[in-house]
């Protein structure tokens, strides 16, 4: 029987998993790590650069018409004028005075406590998927301690940006559960800033780039000029970004320096952009289908109207079931002409192109599928993350962790093993086989220990194959044992049938 462990314990599960086998590890943890920041070890790095190297496979070299881009991360300051986001990339917060903790204002939610028609406190919650029941469970306890008779009125939950002035003062900060210490929301920019050149004064200000989506339509240009690209076409980039997030949480889900893929796909401004929209996200749903990830944990969250931004058609972000909860994992936003025509204004040059198809000059519309890249390690680790029961060498029934990667991004491919380790035979057989598949994927040797603790260790970091070198394999016919990780089945399989398998598996 096979099950997912339940979500409440999953995401330390996979933490645990992260750092005891070398996927992730806290940054500068021997000075006792600094929030939002983490480093990926061995198989953390195999993993984020298989993802990377799907991503760009599919969105850029099997398509023919997206281009790619790696811009810098340091750009000209005037580019964040343009883009909004010196004046406007921000987030609001709130202050606890007394913890001096601090919080996104729109993650923390309120509600009053109304007993009969009159309210008698409030109580807050930080945002989590069991945050109206944790919030009627403090409403009950508040109307207990007020020794209130009557009937407790529903708790309606708002963010704290919708707090009215009067409320500051009463809302109970999450820090000590007592009302009067939190701020009014103010507004927190989220751009790292830094100095360029020797001046330390103002004018040498430059930021660390918070998305790589403005390298490319700084360079839109350049491409135009250079490429052959007719509309639509798209550029494709990715790269590091960094955000200083207030609250940094959720282990690599948001944190403060973080890597995107992201593409700008530019259409006329006469395009049926709906259709091309919903083309987008179909093509964006099938590429996370196509790592691994489940399709019925894939969700849409069409943005409404009137929350959109005011340059902005439409947005619809896909959600994916995360340990803590249905979460943001790729948006794709219709942006109109907004950055290229800012980028005109602010530049001086123009961002026309020629539509050769319909002989017209105009400035396109843009269509923008942005993906994090370390979001969807997490979507990966949180949907490969298994535990189940399988029989041992001595045929006893004993669980397992393993991670179902789908073999395409899995950090290591398949692991070769000699069934013994002191028989010179089958070790020189399983080390041919080994420098043989070494040369195409990452593989992996391993010779001790009992051959049941060896798929083991792989299971646990998710191998997908087990190739097992025995008498048979030198005495016989030359083939040798195929596992499979999910099923443990064996078969027996001829050295030119593997390396096929491994190909339509691993590269198909
Ligand atoms: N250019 C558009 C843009 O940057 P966004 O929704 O702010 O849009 C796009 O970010 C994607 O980048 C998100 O859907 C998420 O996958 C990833 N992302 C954003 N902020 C992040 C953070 N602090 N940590 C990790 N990933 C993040």
């Amino acid at each position: 029987m096979t099950a997912n462990a339940s979500s409440d314990g999953l995401m330390e599960e996979i933490v645990g998993l992260c750092k005891r086998r070398g996927f992730i590890f806290p940054s500068s943890e021997i000075y006792g790590g600094y929030n939002g920041f983490y480093d990926y070890g061995p198989l953390g790095v195999e993993l984020r650069n298989n993802i990377k190297q799907a991503w760009w496979r599919d969105m850029v070299q099997r398509r023919d018409d997206i281009e790619g881009l790696d811009s810098t991360i340091i750009m000209h300051p005037d580019i964040w004028k343009a883009s909004g986001h010196v004046d406007g990339f921000s987030d609001p917060m709130v202050d606890c005075k007394e913890s001096k903790l601090r919080y996104r204002a729109d993650q923390l939610f309120f509600a009053p406590v109304i007993v009969e028609g009159d309210t008698i406190g409030y109580v807050s919650v930080i945002e989590c998927p069991e945050q109206q029941e944790v919030a009627e469970q403090a409403a009950a306890a508040l109307k207990r301690k007020a020794a209130k008779q009557g009937e407790l009125a529903p708790i309606v939950l708002k963010d704290y940006t919708e707090s009215k002035p009067e409320e500051y003062e009463l809302i109970p900060s999450p820090a000590t559960g007592k009302p009067g210490s939190l701020t009014a929301p103010r507004e927190f920019k989220l751009m790292f800033e830094t100095k360029v050149g020797p001046l330390a004064d103002d004018s040498a200000t430059a930021y660390l780039r918070p998305e790589t989506a403005q390298g490319i339509f700084a360079n839109y240009k350049n491409i135009v000029d250079t490429g052959r690209v007719k509309i639509p076409f798209g550029i494709a980039q990715i790269g590091k970004a960094f955000r200083n997030e207030i609250t940094p949480r959720n282990f690599i889900f948001r944190s403060r320096e973080f890597e995107q893929m992201e593409i700008e796909f530019f259409i006329s401004p006469n395009a049926d952009w709906k259709t091309l929209h919903r083309e987008w996200i179909d093509t964006c749903i099938d590429w996370l289908v196509s790592i691994g990830l489940p399709r019925e944990g894939i969700t849409e969250d069409i943005h409404p109207e009137d929350k959109l931004a005011f340059y902005s058609q439409a947005t619809t972000d896909l959600m994916f079931q995360f340990p803590h909860g249905e979460q943001e994992l790729w948006g794709i936003a219709c942006r109109g002409d907004y950055d290229l025509m800012q980028h005109q204004k602010h530049s001086g040059k123009s961002m026309t192109i020629f539509d050769e198809a319909t002989k017209e000059k105009y400035v396109p519309h843009v269509i923008e599928p942005s993906l994090g890249v370390d979001r969807t390690l997490l979507a990966v680790l949180s949907a490969a993350y298994t535990e189940d029961e399988v029989p041992n060498d001595k045929g006893k029934v004993e669980k397992r962790t393993l991670l179902k990667f789908s073999p395409k991004i899995a950090p290591v491919k398949a692991a070769i093993f000699p069934l013994l380790k002191n028989k010179p035979e089958l070790v020189e057989r399983a080390q041919a086989l080994y420098k043989k598949l070494q040369r195409r994927w990452n593989v992996f040797y391993d010779a001790s220990g009992a051959i049941g603790r060896r798929y083991r260790r792989q299971d646990e970091i998710g191998t997908p194959y087990g190739i097992t070198i025995d008498f048979d394999t030198i005495e016989k016919d030359g083939t040798v044992t195929l596992r499979d990780r999910d099923t443990c089945e064996q078969r027996r399989v001829t050295e030119n049938e593997l390396i096929a398998f491994l190909e339509e598996q691993i590269d198909g």
